[in-house]
């Protein structure tokens, strides 16, 4: 059976720049499947919903985090930090603590803006939120891709840039590589 590797965009925009990426990632290796899983149908995460047992959206968004061997993670920065809906989702797969299905699950980071720094400071954020659920994140690689717009054809879609076609290439393997050799923790 391949491997199959959720992608999850953080920026609900149409024409999102970060899905284009999420989405040139999926031409990029025969050796798994990708599945994406989307956050903008999730209710505005409130302890009150999980009484009785979590709404069907969230059940259904929880489901697919378990049912992958990985996820990618594609998102922007807004006002230096991570996006509202992506911290909404992240809220409700933490749930229940330190048993939720994000827990020793294979993560990797990708961020794109048309700006210059790449969402570094966003990037810094998810890290953050995603170690208070013990999720294993691919350590030492970013993926900051700045100057997006100049990267792809607004027209067609999709990413033409070589150089960071490659890039992301070459994160993909590593990270094809981690979702087998993360640490065993237990
Ligand atoms: C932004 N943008 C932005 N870019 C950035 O590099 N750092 C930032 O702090 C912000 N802040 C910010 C706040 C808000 C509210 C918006 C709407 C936008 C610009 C952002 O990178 C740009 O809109 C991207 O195109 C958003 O990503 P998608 O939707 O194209 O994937």
């Amino acid at each position: 059976m391949p491997k199959t590797i959720g992608l999850i965009c953080g920026s609900l925009r149409k024409n999102s720049y970060n899905r284009i990426i999420a989405q040139s990632l999926t031409d990029m290796s025969d050796a798994v499947q990708f599945r994406w899983i989307e956050i903008n149908e999730l209710p505005l995460f409130n302890e009150d919903l999980e009484i009785g047992g979590d709404p069907e959206t969230v059940a259904a968004f929880k489901s697919a985090i378990q049912d992958v061997d990985g996820i990618i993670i594609v998102s922007p920065e807004y006002n230096s930090g991570i996006p509202g809906a992506l911290k909404n989702a992240l809220d409700w797969a933490s749930r229940p603590p330190r048993s939720s299905v994000l827990s020793r699950k294979p993560v990797g980071l990708i961020g794109a803006t048309p700006g210059g720094l790449g969402t570094a400071f966003a990037q810094m954020q998810i890290r953050q939120i995603l170690e208070a659920m013990q999720t294993h994140i691919l350590p030492f690689q970013k993926v900051l891709i700045s100057q997006v717009h100049e990267k792809i054809d607004s027209d067609q879609k999709i990413l033409t840039d070589e150089k960071t076609k490659r890039y992301l290439e070459r994160y993909l393997q590593q990270f094809i590589h981690w979702i087998d050799h993360t640490p065993v923790l237990d």
